[in-house]
């Protein structure tokens, strides 16, 4: 299963993945991350500012987990635009080294395909930063996604609508499909690193982590893959029945394993 590990805030989740992201490019100056957008990965993209400040990033690849589907991409909550506002700009990093997927409607129906080959082209993502919605979401893979499926378009619930409308002047401007990397390509990363914070995100990971693996969970896919992490706060952390065990065990974690 996946490893747990339990923080005090977001900002202290924020500095250890960022560590973790830090190490990686030492070691492979071309590193491969996989890009989540959203509220919560923000601590980790505001971590590695200074921790990246004066270094040589332009190597550094990355791929967006997804993006709306007939949204502008000048518009200012396209994806993209979040990618180079909160993460391509302030990290220095070369923006055509960053893909998103292609959300245009004239190209929709080969953009998953070509998504699809330019990760495959790069090697592969290095370390996958996901975030989890409410639903039990993670890209855009709503419940029922297959867990092996691959970068596709999918039709957002209303919950998600709802959760993010707050990005938008209102609901109606949510759009209602997106393409998303699916289930089986997160699952070929080489690390996942899933965060959440807050209580409202408690039972989706409580799900997700210690729930059946099903299609209706689909953040249960994580339990598939070899090396995932999952950093939690307290609150985020409140319905995990093995809490203390994960407490326990990042403890007396031996100096020479990471995350
Ligand atoms: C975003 C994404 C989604 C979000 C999820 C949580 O690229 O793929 O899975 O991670 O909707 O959103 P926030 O972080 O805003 O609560």
């Amino acid at each position: 299963m996946a490893e747990v590990v339990i923080v005090e805030n977001a900002d202290a989740a924020g500095a250890l993945v960022a560590a973790e992201i830090v190490e990686l490019i030492d070691g492979r100056p071309d590193a491969v991350l996989g890009l989540a957008t959203g509220s919560t990965p923000l601590p980790v993209y505001q971590a590695l500012r200074s921790r990246l400040a004066g270094r040589d990033v332009l190597p550094v690849r990355g791929f967006a987990l997804d993006e709306y589907v007939g949204l502008d991409p000048a518009h200012p909550e396209s994806y993209r635009s979040v990618i180079t506002r909160d993460v391509v700009e302030p990290l220095g990093l070369d923006p055509r080294r960053i893909h998103v997927p292609n959300g245009a409607q004239a190209t929709i129906q080969h953009a998953g395909d070509d998504y699809e080959t330019a990760i495959d082209a790069a090697g592969g993502v290095d370390l996958q930063i996901l975030g989890i919605g409410t639903d039990g979401h993670i890209g855009f893979n709503e419940p029922g996604s297959s867990f092996a499926s691959r970068t596709r378009v999918k039709t957002l619930t209303e919950q998600t609508r709802e959760d993010n409308a707050r990005f938008f002047d209102s609901i109606d401007d949510v759009p209602r499909h997106c393409i998303t990397q699916g289930l089986g390509t997160i699952l070929r990363a080489r690390h996942l690193v899933l965060l959440a914070f807050g209580e409202g995100k408690a039972q989706a990971v409580a799900d997700a982590v210690e729930g059946p693996l099903s299609a209706i969970l689909p953040g249960s896919a994580i339990q598939l893959h070899p090396h995932a992490t999952v950093v939690v706060d307290e609150a985020a952390a409140s319905r995990l029945r093995l809490a203390d065990y994960y407490r326990y065990t990042y403890a007396n974690k031996p100096d020479w394993q990471g995350i």
